[in-house]
């Protein structure tokens, strides 16, 4: 047994925290499932049996985000990107596997398929307004041996919105993963609970039935953090306290306070957060039982020293005269980045990448390469959200930040958009981005199979076409080659997007060479 046997200890918070009136009871049922893994001994077990919740009011809630000031990276994460592209059904998720943290990557990628099970056994398809979960993360804090990370969870139906946050920490020296909560000794938790409550009811009004009793009170504690004096910052999901109309309330308990009601690994967190004690993985940690995490690919290429040029606009292909078609890939960086690019470069193709600024953010040199490689690197928003259900200024964010980041690994930015879903609305065309979307699409995302993505690449497949892929499936990876080829023998020459277009019309819309709207 061993290691390889440590026992995660997981307290699970909120997998049904879709309701939206604090004082529904039926929430509470859903609360306080704690459940021990054993990493490495057993499989991973299904969620908790959901709970019926049901929603209530209707406030919008998109404009809610992380709390500020993480900006905390921890090298060599790879980011599992999983999204479901049916528009009628959108699922975008993120998830960081942390080099050596394997009790925390597991934890996370636990709970992140628990809210999916969830949000798929709620929802079902509606092509006029389709239900939205979106999960992005961040690193919390990273201090010794302790990772956290923090996730956010965003789900929409109907008119309906919910977000909520949890922080799960790892401890690479010990093989253990928790969630916020867990920094408290359990016979405190209702004491720390009422600090929050306390605190939070005087920056809004409470709302009377969340004063914390049992259960309830694990509704508090679900984003705690140490500042670097040992303060503890509790961020609050909308409805816990107050009204949801009161956002997320953010309070702070001093040190004092906290100190005597932490766990012995809350206090070892304590520690090396207030110590400054470097981040570092301790030992070696076993090797994933089932599923398997994604090995990361092998480093990319050496870092471009200087920022790489703005890809030709044209290159020199004359598409008025050739047979031109454009490869894209949506939703990456991811693990499978790295072998496309050695793929697409073995057979001398140009291809545009529209990319997740969140992905882009955790690993920019897979982007520097692209770029580097004469590659062409546009905008897919900063995580994939569904652009209709966001405000102007949200709008102008998710694209502005990825801009931002494409800049910062390459040297320059795009002036390309490709909206998650190809769903938009108006505002979307006064960005002073083109707009591109596709007139050919390979489904790879939703069968995975390389000869169907071969299959459909070809079918319909005509001068000017857009292609649309996806490069975080390795499936999708593995045909290219196979799909390169056979455009290549039916007479086409692969080209990036600016090659075929020209210059693109911010605000236009563009299906194919010859095809806008
Ligand atoms: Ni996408």
């Amino acid at each position: 047994m061993g290691r390889s046997c440590a026992t995660m200890a997981l307290v699970f918070g909120s997998f049904r925290s879709r309701s939206r009136a604090p004082r529904q009871v039926a929430r509470v049922a859903s609360f306080g499932v704690a459940l021990t893994l054993l990493v490495g001994c057993t499989s991973t077990p299904s969620s908790p049996a959901p709970t019926q919740s049901s929603t209530a009011s209707a406030d919008p809630t998109g404009t809610t985000g992380m709390p500020e000031g993480a900006g905390i990276t921890i090298p060599g994460i790879v980011v599992e990107q999983s999204v479901n592209n049916d528009p009628a059904l959108q699922v975008s998720i993120s998830r960081p596997v942390l080099p050596g943290q394997f009790a925390l990557s597991e934890a996370l990628r636990f709970f992140t398929e628990g809210k999916e099970r969830a949000f798929r056994a709620d929802y079902q398809p509606s092509p006029e307004v389709g239900p939205e979960l979106n999960i992005t993360w961040q690193v919390a804090a990273a201090a010794g041996s302790f990772a956290a990370v923090r996730v956010e969870t965003r789900e929409f139906g109907g008119a309906s919105g919910d977000v909520s946050h949890n922080v799960f920490y790892g401890n690479s020296a010990s093989g253990q993963a928790f969630q916020s909560e867990g920094l408290i000794d359990p016979v405190h938790r209702d004491a720390l609970a009422a600090l929050v409550w306390t605190a939070a009811s005087k920056l809004a009004p409470p709302i009377e039935d969340t004063a914390p009793r049992g259960a309830l009170g694990q509704l508090l504690l679900t984003d705690l953090t140490f500042t670097p004096t040992g303060d503890v910052v509790a961020h609050l999901n909308q409805g816990a306290v107050a009204a949801y109309s009161a956002g997320n309330l953010t309070v702070t308990i001093p040190k004092d306070r906290v100190n005597p009601l932490l766990s012995v690994e809350g206090r070892a967190v304590l520690d090396a957060v207030t110590k400054s004690i470097p981040y570092a993985v301790q030992g070696s940690s076993p090797a994933p039982a089932s599923p398997p995490a994604p090995a990361p690919e092998p480093a990319p290429a050496p870092p471009v020293p200087a920022p790489a040029p703005a890809p030709p606009a044209a290159g020199g292909v004359d598409c008025a005269a050739l047979k031109c078609v454009a490869l894209t890939f949506d939703d990456g960086p991811g693990a499978h980045t790295s072998r496309l690019l050695t793929s697409l470069d073995a057979a001398g193709v140009k291809a545009t990448f529209f990319v997740l600024g969140q992905n882009v953010a955790v690993n920019p040199a897979v982007i520097k390469r692209m770029a580097a490689s004469g590659h062409v690197v546009a905008n897919h928003t900063w995580d994939h959200r569904d652009l209709k259900k966001l405000s102007g200024a949200d709008i102008t964010s998710e694209v502005t930040r990825t801009n931002q980041a494409i800049t910062a690994a390459t040297g320059s930015g795009t002036a390309l958009l490709r909206p998650p879903y190809g769903s938009f609305g108006q505002p979307v065309r006064g960005l002073g981005q083109a707009i591109i979307m596709w007139d050919i699409d390979t489904l790879d995302w939703k069968f995975r199979n390389v000869d169907e993505v071969i299959t459909r690449g070809m079918t319909g497949v005509k001068a000017g076409s857009i292609i649309l892929m996806h490069d975080i499936h390795a499936t999708t990876v593995d045909a290219v080659p196979g799909l390169i080829a056979k455009l290549k023998a039916a007479g086409f020459t692969l080209v990036t997007v600016p090659q075929l277009l020209g210059s693109p019309t911010p605000g236009t819309v563009y299906y194919s060479q010859s095809r806008t709207g």
